[in-house]
């Protein structure tokens, strides 16, 4: 096994901060997240120009929900806005957008439109993948990818005992039928916590991780770079020797 690898094909990023980022600039949680997408944005154009294969971004969780009707609404209309204004670069830039997560499930109908529109207008791109994490809880798709497994049992297709841990990874958002995306290289977490927070649980299970203290709208491509370049100089060996 290869020791070290230079640049992570995926990287995978916990957008962390908006609302603290906010609170500190005296300004509306809302235009904290704005920020926040235009901080998002910028990453896009970095993890494009560094040659990264894939940009997996955490926008949404099932979580997020529990917050207020006008947060909620809120960021939906931030993705709402977000296509309407880089839909038509991301396209010129080949880069590919891909929703991980249950995206037409209790999403407001202008937000399903933009996905969609912006999923069909880039499907043929095969640059930067671009996918956003959107209602997406990692236990609902591993339940999700047991439920289905269960059900070829149940049919005669699948032995219980023929299950393997490939069969589960299939099933998940990042399988086989959904574009086949390799496990994240490398997980950062912006705003000082360190967790995962239901964030790509099985995916992470060699994962390396960065953590900053920056607030999500304060990281700059800067940092993204230099936290790639720390990757690089780790050694990995995915439990081998
Ligand atoms: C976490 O900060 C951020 C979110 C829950 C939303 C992320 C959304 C964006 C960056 C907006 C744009 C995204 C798209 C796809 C258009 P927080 O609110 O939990 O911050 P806090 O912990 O400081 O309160």
């Amino acid at each position: 096994m290869e020791d070290s690898i230079k640049m992570p094909r995926h990287v995978a990023v916990i957008m962390d901060g908006n609302g603290r980022w906010a609170k500190k600039n005296g300004v509306s949680r809302l235009t904290g997240h704005n920020q926040g997408m235009l901080a998002m944005k910028e990453i896009i154009k970095k993890a494009d120009m560094m040659g990264i294969k894939y940009l997996t971004v955490y926008a949404f969780s099932t979580e997020n929900w529990k917050r207020s009707q006008e947060e909620v609404g809120g960021i939906f209309n931030l993705l709402v806005k977000f296509v309407g204004s880089e839909l038509a670069e991301l396209d010129a830039n080949n880069v590919k957008v891909h929703i991980l997560g249950e995206y037409r499930e209790k999403v407001p109908e202008a937000a399903i439109a933009s996905i969609e529109k912006a999923i069909k207008t880039t499907a043929d791109n095969d640059g930067l993948q671009f996918n956003i994490a959107l209602n997406y809880g990692s236990r609902a798709e591993i339940t999700k990818a047991v439920k289905t497994l269960c059900r070829k049992v149940e049919e005669g297709e699948l032995k219980a005992s023929e299950v393997t841990e490939d069969m589960v990874s299939r099933q998940l958002y990042t399988g086989d039928e959904n574009g086949n995306i390799p496990d994240p290289d490398l997980i950062i977490r912006t705003s000082g916590e360190e967790r995962l927070s239901n964030f790509l649980l099985w995916q992470a299970a060699y994962s390396e991780f960065a953590f900053t203290d920056t607030l999500w709208p304060d990281f700059t491509p800067e940092e993204f770079e230099s936290l790639i370049e720390e990757f690089s100089t780790r050694g990995r060996r995915f439990g081998g020797r």
